[in-house]
């Protein structure tokens, strides 16, 4: 199976973003992954609605908005009008989750939900039917450029049998310290959209390493 491939923008250089999406726009990338903090939910804080905005205006491929944020129901409508296509939320930050994913989905955006490293898959159980896709983070959320969680892939695994057992057909996401080693055992896990900001922006040709993380080659 070809993975989707999404680039973290998190890695990229800030001060010439336009540049960097329109080497996204010709690249094989399939969509824009960005990451919201707001230092609360991760010890982190990135950016938010004006650079969404901005980013959209130049980008030709869709937006995965993926909000590590406290109470992220709050902001659901401006991230749809700040040009968001996919939107993810924190299982950990939703005591509404069920109410969360269908105000996401009636927004017309594709609804994620993201679970840490430490929340098990099976607390999924409930919400495998109702979303368009999981990120299942392989580093603990907040910074670019960590170190990959081998248990990840074992998780990957797990979640992909709860699907298949309730006939969900939900995508999965991975995100974090995804490289060139370890995507193909990914896919092969069963995932189905890989993140990579690192291992995109970090490298000499990005173009290249996207290609390379879409056909599996090392
Ligand atoms: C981590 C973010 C990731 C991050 C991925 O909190 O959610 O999307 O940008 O970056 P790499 O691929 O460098 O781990
Ligand atoms: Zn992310």
């Amino acid at each position: 199976m070809t993975p989707i491939i999404a680039p973290s923008l998190l890695s990229s250089d800030f001060a010439n973003l336009e540049k960097e999406i329109k080497m996204l726009n010709k690249s094989q990338a399939d969509w824009i992954h960005l990451d919201i903090m707001d230092g609360h939910f991760v010890p982190n804080i990135t950016f938010g609605m004006p650079v969404i905005r901005a980013i959209k205006k130049v980008s030709q491929k869709p937006l995965d908005v993926h909000l590590m944020i406290e109470k992220p129901e709050r902001y659901i409508a401006d991230f749809k009008a700040a040009g968001a296509d996919c939107l993810s939320v924190h299982w950990e930050a939703c005591p509404h989750l069920h109410r969360t994913i269908h105000q996401i989905k009636d927004l017309d955006m594709l609804a994620g939900v993201a679970i840490n490293p430490h929340t098990p898959v099976a607390f999924l159980e409930d919400i495998i039917n109702e979303v368009d896709f999981v990120v299942v983070m392989s580093v603990n959320p907040g910074f670019g450029g960590q170190r990959f969680i081998a248990n990840s892939i074992k998780r990957v695994k797990e979640l992909r049998k709860l699907m298949d057992k309730h006939k969900s057909d939900a995508m999965i996401e991975i995100d974090g310290g995804v490289d060139l080693e370890n995507a193909s055992k990914l896919v092969d896990a069963g995932a189905d959209i890989l993140v990579a900001g690192n291992t995109v922006f970090g490298a000499e040709k990005p173009a290249e390493a996207i290609k390379e993380l879409k056909s599996g080659n090392r």
